[in-house]
């Protein structure tokens, strides 16, 4: 069968009735937030209603305050640690506790600005309040002192679970009582692509101290042992507030689209201050501790997916890109090959992610760096072409890791193949 008709049958196979689940093999049986938004890119290529209803439904798990959940537990969740009753988290106990990267005002843009339907503008325009009441919820939950970065107060809700960029954050955090023998996904995937032990007790850990904490917003900033401002997290926010300002200016919203201005505005300014002349690196900060995280991953790659100067402004960065690139047969590595850290098969340690090399490669284009981008697209195509719908894959072999039939790679498979 044809390529793009595998990718089609996965989203299809992994459909559950308005929302997809990541993979069918029950290593992620729920609706994960940036999962989602990012397969709706995939779903409009075939079915463009169903890519809106993909966005809505997680929507629909928006709590009161503006927060949405990184996971909504819809159905039977039992091969899932931690599930839904061990969250017992927002108003239906049928989420998790904490949020996601903000891609969704990215997608809903890409969706409103591709269609002439009056009915699916219609749609999407109804979305547009409540992505800004996600903003908003970021800025005042995560930013309380308003410096223009926001925190995540566990790698969750970076996506990037385990990348070493969160080690010694996460090495401050108590590790509490071991949860190996509660643990799932090993039962699922390979233990070496997976964490490791000591960080997954630390991630339980953390969430048993939210749920102490009823998770609170005005209280989890304040308390979380873990506390970084991220440049990644930052730079898909800032992506997603021009987004959003574009959305809202489009569907009518003008007060609306001069409050995501100064977002926008804030946001700017304080990656622009992660640069970090010496190294030639944007990095983030334990914002506990003031401490720069002088570690090379992907993360500092992403101002490239907010900002089109970046790559003017910045040189040394996309040569460092290239650097990385001439070390690896598959770009792009979450995390720079060579250093002590650097696991080509571990979830965030190393492999490459068909979503972040979508954020690259649009971001390089947008950059002026058309070439690059088209090594990075290549490299992307090949991967799913030799290696099939693998969750990531290993930068030097090519070997697919992780979950199989995955959503979020047949996704990015069919929009980076159509190459808009
Ligand atoms: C997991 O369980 O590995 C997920 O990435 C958490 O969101």
């Amino acid at each position: 069968m044809e390529l793009k008709q595998q990718a089609i049958e996965i989203l299809r196979r992994n459909d559950r009735g308005g929302y997809t689940v990541p993979t069918a093999t029950g290593l992620y049986p729920a609706q994960w937030n940036w999962d989602s938004c990012l397969v709706a890119l995939g779903l409009v290529q075939f079915d463009e209603p169903r890519a809106v209803t993909e966005i809505e439904t997680l929507f629909g798990g928006q709590w009161p305050d503006g927060m949405v959940p990184h996971i909504l537990f819809h159905g039977d969740d039992s091969s899932y640690f931690p599930n839904a009753a061990v969250w017992q988290a927002g108003p239906t106990g049928r989420s998790s506790g904490i949020t996601q990267p903000l891609v969704a005002a990215t997608v809903v843009r890409r969706l409103f600005e591709g269609t002439s339907d009056p009915v699916i503008r219609a749609r999407l325009t109804a979305l547009a309040p409540k992505l800004l009441a996600w903003h908003r919820w970021c800025y005042a939950a995560r930013d309380p002192h308003g410096t223009g970065l926001v925190s995540i107060i566990h790698p969750w809700e970076s996506g990037m679970d385990n990348s070493p960029v969160w080690d010694d954050a996460l090495d401050a955090v108590e590790p509490g009582p071991s949860v190996t023998h509660l643990r799932k996904d090993t039962g699922f995937a390979t233990a070496d692509h997976r964490p490791r032990g000591p960080e997954y007790d630390r991630y339980i850990n953390l969430v048993i101290k939210f749920r102490d904490n009823g998770y609170r917003a005005d209280r989890l900033f304040d308390i979380a042992p873990f506390r970084v401002a991220d440049v990644g997290f930052n730079a898909i926010l800032q992506r997603a507030n021009r987004d959003l300002r574009a959305l809202l200016t489009a569907t009518g919203d003008i007060a609306g689209a001069a409050e995501v201005e100064a977002m926008e505005e804030r946001t700017g300014d304080a990656i622009g201050r992660c640069w970090h002349e010496e190294d030639g690196f944007f990095y983030g900060v334990e914002t506990r501790t003031e401490k720069v995280i002088r570690k090379p991953g992907v993360p500092g790659l992403l101002p490239l997916f907010a900002d089109a100067g970046v790559a003017a402004r910045h040189p040394r960065l996309v040569k460092r890109l290239e650097s990385w690139l001439a070390r690896v047969t598959y770009g792009v590595p979450s995390f720079e090959p060579g250093r002590p850290e650097f696991e080509p098969q571990r979830y965030w340690r190393g492999p490459v992610w068909l979503i972040v090399n979508w954020m690259l490669i649009d971001g390089l284009r947008r950059n002026g760096r058309a070439e690059l981008a088209e090594r990075i697209r290549r490299d992307s195509l090949t991967l799913v072409e030799r290696m099939g719908f693998a969750e990531y894959f290993n930068p030097l072999t090519g070997e697919p890791l992780g979950g199989t039939g995955f959503s979020w790679t047949a996704a990015m498979y069919l929009h980076i193949a159509a190459n808009e």
